[in-house]
């Protein structure tokens, strides 16, 4: 086992670390220069995109967070409605979805039982089946009318990482592709295309910060809850980053949309709370940092993770992200996320590659 994990301790770090290497994979042979989104699998369907009304992305634990995302970026690029559903609901809750409707299954493992039975009640429905896979073969690859796989290689922890922010890119490429067969590739397209490419690059930049992840991990040596904030795609964002926390070092974290902390949330926050807080979005990146300042008004210590030339006042620790297209923040953000919760878990002790409760392929309802 030891010799598996390539001189890391844990599978989880090991895959922390391995995804500039799972993304280019994942890229290679999809992007054609700084012009095209090249996915063969879809090519089948290549003019039946401009008959969708609605897209619908499903999943379940990290998988749906990827959703979430991808249906931002979607709606963003191509103006189709996307509703994004966790599997376990739209298998019963009567969907409306019919021959109109492209669906987008993302999972992992690919034998997920409520994904699988969302899926299956999808394609009863007549809707267009497109499923996101890393496992090759799997159930939900041979169900599908269509899948496009994420080359992560295996992954052995039970926490997601390498196969979320692979997820996020095939996501992305499906989002590009769309806008594509669409015919509407607007003036941002070749700089988003450029940024796709680049993500590796940042991706391997952004480990090297990796002690700076570890301190800000060290906030959470003594305490039992934290709260993550985030707008948009951030929310997205920030609900994975909970989970991962949550997962492997059993510190309670909830994830708020930041313009709701009024709304309830904020009645927690005391002396010594913990903020962590994404804001790179820039149409509503300042309204999240004045949110930060009501919660430091009240006794955080906030953690943000912004883009340059944000007024940032008085926050505990601010970390810039690359100058990319918005849309490729959620891959980026993931890495820093993924280290404090590994770090964390350090701090209290916990087995990251096998967290209590939890199993990596959850095959029954
Ligand atoms: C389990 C795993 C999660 C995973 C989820 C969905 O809960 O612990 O890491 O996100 O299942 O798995 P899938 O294989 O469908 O992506």
């Amino acid at each position: 086992e030891a010799a598996q994990k390539g001189g890391y301790d844990t599978f989880m770090l090991k895959e922390i670390h391995e995804q500039p290497y799972a993304i280019a994979e994942t890229l290679r042979g999809r992007v054609e220069g700084t012009d095209r989104i090249i996915l063969p699998e879809l090519d089948a369907i290549h003019d039946k995109f401009k008959t969708f009304n609605k897209a619908y992305f499903v999943a379940c634990g990290t998988a749906y967070h990827a959703c979430l995302s991808g249906a931002n970026i979607l709606e963003r690029l191509t103006g189709i409605p996307t509703f994004t559903q966790v599997a376990s609901e739209f298998r019963y809750c009567d969907p409306i979805v019919d021959e109109k409707t492209m669906c987008v299954f993302v999972s992992q493992s690919g034998e997920t039982a409520d994904t699988m039975a969302a899926l299956r009640l999808a394609k009863e429905k007549g809707c267009t089946t497109i499923a996101v896979a890393n496992v090759l073969g799997s159930s939900i690859s041979r169900e599908a009318d269509h899948t496009i796989y994420t080359c992560a290689g295996p992954e052995i922890a039970v926490a997601s990482t390498k196969a979320y922010t692979t997820q996020l890119i095939v996501l992305l490429l499906l989002g590009m592709y769309i806008s594509q067969a669409l015919g509407n590739e607007n003036e941002d397209y070749k700089r988003i295309i450029e940024g796709i490419a680049s993500l590796p690059q940042h991706i391997e930049n952004i480990l090297k910060d990796e002690k700076t992840f570890e301190h800000y991990a060290s906030y959470l040596k003594d305490l039992k809850d934290t709260y993550y904030i985030g707008r948009s795609l951030d929310y997205a964002t920030v609900l994975e980053g909970a989970l991962k926390l949550k997962e492997v070092s059993y510190v309670h974290a909830d994830a708020y949309i930041a313009g709701e902390l009024k709304h309830g949330p904020i009645a927690l926050i005391e002396q010594g709370s913990l903020v962590i807080a994404v804001a790179t979005q820039p149409n509503i990146a300042a309204k999240t940092i004045s949110n930060i300042q009501e919660t430091i008004a009240r006794g955080a210590n906030v953690i943000l993770f912004t883009i340059d030339g944000q007024e940032v006042g008085n926050v505990k620790e601010t970390y810039i992200l690359p100058d990319v297209d918005p849309i490729l923040q959620s891959v980026l953000v993931a890495v820093p996320l993924q280290l404090i919760a590994y770090y964390a878990a350090g701090l209290k002790g916990c087995d990251v590659d096998k967290p209590r409760n939890l199993a990596k392929s959850v095959t029954v309802e």
